[in-house]
């Protein structure tokens, strides 16, 4: 089995792989329609530009099912975005998507990122891989003035294959 494949029971292999730019199309799609203020295309271009940077996808029979998006900054890698398509939520893509990250970063890197407070199906997906809640950013997110919870990876924290 190649990097990231599982079969997970089903009859269809998802994989993990990076993420291209000829992939930004169905990513695009798919941010649509999973966040309120959703990034633009050249947010994600800039994102990909960056050679430290570490982005994934997770696709099936050739769809995309999901993504990540990673920034390498001095001290930590920082999850900038992560979405699944809603059609394909609660299937471990998600999952996934993260042990890809921490698979490729490296289990002894440290990982940060900002959740927004009522956003529990997330803080509990990233609770899994070991991010714990540290603070928060007030009204962080413009959209609704909703505050951030500040999450950081511990180093060397166990974590579950999906
Ligand atoms: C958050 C998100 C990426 C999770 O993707 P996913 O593929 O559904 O996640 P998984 O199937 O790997 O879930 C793993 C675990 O995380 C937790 N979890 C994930 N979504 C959850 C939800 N909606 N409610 C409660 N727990 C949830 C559960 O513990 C789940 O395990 P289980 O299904 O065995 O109970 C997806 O819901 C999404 O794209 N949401 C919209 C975008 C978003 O909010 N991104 C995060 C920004 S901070």
């Amino acid at each position: 089995m190649s990097d990231g494949e599982r079969t997970g029971g089903r009859a269809t292999i998802l994989s993990v792989r990076p993420l291209t730019f000829t992939d930004l199309p169905q990513v695009i799609a798919i941010e649509r329609r999973s966040f309120p203020s959703p990034w633009s295309l050249s947010m994600f271009v800039l994102e990909l530009s960056k050679p430290s940077g570490i982005s994934l996808v997770a696709s099936e029979a050739g769809r995309i099912l999901g993504y990540i998006v990673c920034a390498r900054y001095d001290e930590a890698f920082h999850v900038m975005d992560i979405a699944v398509d809603p059609d394909h939520r609660r299937r471990g893509v998600g999952s996934m998507l993260l042990a890809g990250l921490i698979q490729r970063a490296g289990e002894d890197a440290s990982y940060t990122l900002e959740a927004r407070i009522s956003n529990a199906g997330a803080i509990a997906l990233y609770e899994r891989y070991g991010f714990r809640g540290v603070g928060t950013r007030p009204r962080y997110y413009a959209d609704n003035g909703e505050d951030a919870l500040i999450m950081w990876r511990a180093l060397g924290t166990p974590w579950e294959t999906p």
